[in-house]
């Protein structure tokens, strides 16, 4: 049988993974999902439920019983829109923690297995994609950017704020997702490595569809 038609887009935060994947699905017709917001959209379920951050199993009851209603434009969790709230300070700080819950991942991953399955394919973004969720999907890509271009692209999207703060942060992160136990950030067998520091979006989206099989 036939894998699923999912280009697996993996890599860092900073790497232009969500402006890429975004810009790729416009550009080949086809569904998008960015699963970085599916674990943000647990952290702000336990956050605004007072759920202590080192209770897994709450953890991963949270996940679980959550309603999620995600699109391109908008996240709305049990109802409320988090659409803000998910790029917000207090989510960011808590997302790496949430998604190093192993019972998280096994019902997120059950989630983005679905939403696919229900499309027949799309453009799926996140860290464990190509070497977890779809190991067998038609492309995986891998991006990567230098830390300090990647600093400067998330100082420009949060509005000013110092590009050293920043920079800390992503190293913070980075480590976080690369050394946790479950579905670290790898690249995954087969991908292809695309390093973005020095090319523009459509220069990297052309450079994606021309290695699609
Ligand atoms: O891409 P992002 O910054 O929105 O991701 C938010 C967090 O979720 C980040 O700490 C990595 C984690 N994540 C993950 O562990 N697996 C994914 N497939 C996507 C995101």
């Amino acid at each position: 049988m036939p894998g699923p038609d999912v280009i697996a887009i993996d890599g860092p935060a900073g790497s232009g993974k969500t402006t890429i994947a975004r810009a790729l699905a416009d550009r080949l017709g086809l569904a998008y999902l960015d699963t970085g917001a599916m674990y943000r959209a647990v952290a702000f379920a336990a956050l605004r439920a007072g759920i202590d951050l080192q209770d897994e199993v709450a953890l991963a009851r949270t996940a679980r019983a959550m309603d999620l209603q995600l699109d391109r434009t908008s996240c709305v969790v049990d109802g409320v829109d988090a659409t803000q709230a998910i790029r917000g300070p207090e989510v960011t700080s808590a997302v790496s923690v949430v998604a190093a819950v192993a019972d998280v991942r096994i019902d997120l991953v059950g989630r983005q297995r679905n939403w696919v399955a229900e499309r027949g394919g799309g453009v799926v973004e996140g860290r464990d994609i190509g070497s977890v969720v779809f190991p067998d999907a038609l492309l995986k890509v891998y991006l990567t950017a230098s830390p300090e271009e990647r600093a400067r692209r998330r100082a420009g999207e949060t509005g000013g704020i110092d590009v050293e703060v920043v920079a800390a942060d992503i190293r913070r992160r980075d480590a976080a997702d690369s050394g946790r136990k479950v579905s670290p950030l790898v690249e995954a067998d087969g991908s292809v490595i695309l390093d973005t520091s020095d090319l523009t979006v459509d220069e990297v989206v052309e450079a994606i569809v021309a290695l699609l099989p």
